[in-house]
C-alpha cells in the first residue's frame, strides 16, 4: 500500500470513529499541516498521516484511554490520571501503529506529543502541534496571534501557541513548560 491509500484509510476510520465537528477540525489541521510541511520541508505524507491520525482517541471514554494508554510502556503521569483526555495522543500513536502498522517514530512521536508537546519534540511534531492549535476553527485565537502562522520561524510559531495558552489563564503542563525552555533557549543562543 502506498503512503496515499493508507492517508485514505486512516481518513475514513477518522470519519467513522468522529463526530462531524470534530472530523471537520481534523480536516482544517490537515490542510494546515500540509501548508507548514511544503514550507519547513517535512514530508508532506508523513504530515498527512499524522494530522489525519492526531486525534483518533479524542472521543473515548476516561476508561478507554486509561486501560489502553499503558500498552505504549509508558507510566501514566499524576497529570493524566487526573485528565485522561490527555492520553489521546497516546492512544491514537497506538492505534496508528496497531491498527495501520504506521512505524515511523516521527509520525508516531508527533501524535503522541500533540496535546502538551515534548522537550525533544521533532520538527513534524512542531508543525502538528502548531496546526492543532492555529487551525482556522480555533474560536480563542486573537488576530494578532493567528498571524504568526504566516511567518517563516517554526519555533516560534510554537512558542506563540505556548504564549496564547498563558494568555488564555491556562496552566503550562510540565512538557510543554520543558519545550518552551528548550526553545527560548535555542533563541538566545
Ligand atoms: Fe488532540
Ligand atoms: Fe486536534
Amino acid at each position: 500500500m502506498d503512503s496515499a491509500q493508507l492517508v485514505d484509510r486512516i481518513r475514513d476510520f477518522a470519519q467513522e470513529q468522529l463526530s462531524p465537528p470534530r472530523v471537520a477540525h481534523v480536516a482544517r489541521v490537515a490542510l494546515l499541516t500540509v501548508d507548514l510541511c511544503v514550507r519547513f520541508d517535512v514530508d508532506a505524507d508523513s504530515g498527512l498521516l499524522a494530522a489525519w491520525g492526531h486525534d483518533l482517541a479524542r472521543e473515548w471514554s476516561h476508561e478507554a484511554l486509561l486501560s489502553t494508554a499503558v500498552k505504549d510502556g509508558q507510566p501514566i503521569s499524576p497529570l493524566e490520571r487526573e485528565h485522561p483526555v490527555l492520553l489521546h495522543g497516546r492512544v491514537g500513536a497506538l492505534i496508528l501503529s496497531d491498527r495501520f502498522s504506521v512505524s515511523d517514530e516521527e509520525v508516531l512521536d508527533a501524535v503522541r506529543h500533540h496535546t502538551l508537546g515534548h522537550r525533544r519534540l521533532g520538527t513534524l511534531g512542531k508543525v502538528l502541534y502548531v496546526a492543532d492549535y492555529f487551525e482556522p476553527g480555533r474560536g480563542f485565537l486573537g488576530a494578532a496571534t493567528r498571524r504568526v502562522i504566516a511567518g517563516d520561524d517554526l519555533d516560534q510559531m510554537v512558542l506563540a501557541a505556548i504564549d496564547d495558552v498563558r494568555r488564555r489563564g491556562l496552566e503550562l503542563a510540565e512538557p510543554t513548560q520543558q519545550l518552551e525552555t528548550e526553545l527560548q533557549r535555542r533563541v538566545t543562543d
